[in-house]
């Protein structure tokens, strides 16, 4: 059921994947969607020093059997370590999977396959995602204008921006981008793709870390409660509407230099997440938080979209005659 190059590449039961988080994609979420059938990635750039993230790898893998993913979040700013010490933790923690993002990941394919590590490179346009194919990755995530962390700068929507990957290249396209629950799964392998990625809708999850108050906003929210930002710095974020981020955009709208951003953009999301402080920082979130109206544990999320789907599935037979 729901076999696609995905399931079999990464050897996971659905085609469904938890995008790393920073901040949030650790041990307990990651373990979780790897028992409930998927793939998660533990974010290497969470942790301050190369043994915190080998001991969280390990804390993951005393709590399931299933695949435990590695996020390598390439963007400079994002690197408390050198990539080589990522690199060498995959290979020597045998990861099956590692997730690249943030700039080209050229200079560590060789080695990530040299330890028999696959490598998904997640893009923002479809041009990128032809690099990534002619640079050697197993697969490639494509992610809409709608999504959580780190949209393009062209803006072109999930619906748009999956069929044309999939047209342009042939290694397996994962979409990302708005997706939460079996609709969305349905969608993605209808426009092409071999799996859905999600980032927003696991952070509504009991295994999730995050303040009650936090959960209890996403449930709340709704699809026009995120908005997009800095991309006048060419980062552009899409992340929770308050008082942090409508500052930000003021300040860009008068034409706020890098420098003068930094004291409010750095250090996203701790405070919000764990503190339940909403006016505190910037914090990442996709649109897909319209579609968020409980808090589930990931096996009843993930079990709820395959479900989901497979009615769909019937729905659509029973109605093409
Ligand atoms: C709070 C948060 C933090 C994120 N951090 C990262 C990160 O460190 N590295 C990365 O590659 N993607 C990161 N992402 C992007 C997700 O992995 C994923 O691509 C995105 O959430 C998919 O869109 P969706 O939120 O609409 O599901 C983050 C997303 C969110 C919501």
């Amino acid at each position: 059921m729901f076999q696609t190059r995905i399931t079999e590449l990464f050897d996971i039961k659905y085609p469904i994947i938890c995008g790393g988080m920073y901040w949030i994609g650790r041990a307990e979420l990651v373990a979780a969607v790897a028992n409930a059938g998927g793939l998660g990635f533990i974010v290497g750039a969470t942790f301050e020093n190369v043994d915190d993230l080998r001991a969280e790898i390990r804390k993951a893998r005393d709590l399931t059997d299933g695949p435990i993913g590695l996020n390598i979040n390439l963007f400079p700013a994002l690197r408390p370590q050198p990539i080589e010490a990522w690199v060498e933790v995959a290979c020597e923690e045998k990861i099956p999977v590692v997730e690249t993002s943030g700039r080209s990941p050229e200079a560590i394919v060789e080695p990530l396959h040299a330890g028999g590590v696959k490598i998904m490179h997640k893009v923002p346009g479809v041009k990128y995602a032809r690099t990534v194919e002619r640079l050697g990755c197993d697969a490639v995530s494509v992610v809409g204008h709608e999504c959580g962390g780190h949209p393009g700068m062209d803006e072109v929507t999930t619906l748009i921006m999956v069929p044309a990957t999939v047209d342009a290249v042939s290694i397996p396209v994962v979409a990302a981008g708005g997706f939460a629950d079996g609709r969305g799964l349905v969608a993605a392998l209808a426009l092409g793709a071999d799996a859905v990625l999600m980032g927003t809708r696991f952070m509504a999850t009991k295994e999730c870390r995050g303040h009650p108050d936090w959960k209890d906003w996403l449930v709340n929210a709704a699809e026009t409660d995120t908005t997009y930002c800095m991309k006048s710095i060419k980062n552009p974020s899409r992340v929770i509407k308050n008082a942090v981020s409508a500052k930000v955009m003021e300040m860009e709208a008068q034409g706020a230099t890098l420098e003068e951003l930094i004291p409010i953009i750095a250090g996203q999301g701790g405070a919000v997440f764990d503190d339940g402080k909403m006016d505190s920082q910037l914090a990442s979130a996709g649109q897909a938080i319209g579609l968020i109206h409980d808090v589930p544990t990931v096996k009843e999320l993930i079990d709820r979209i395959v479900d989901e789907a497979i009615e769909i599935r019937e729905r659509l037979n029973a109605s093409i005659r």
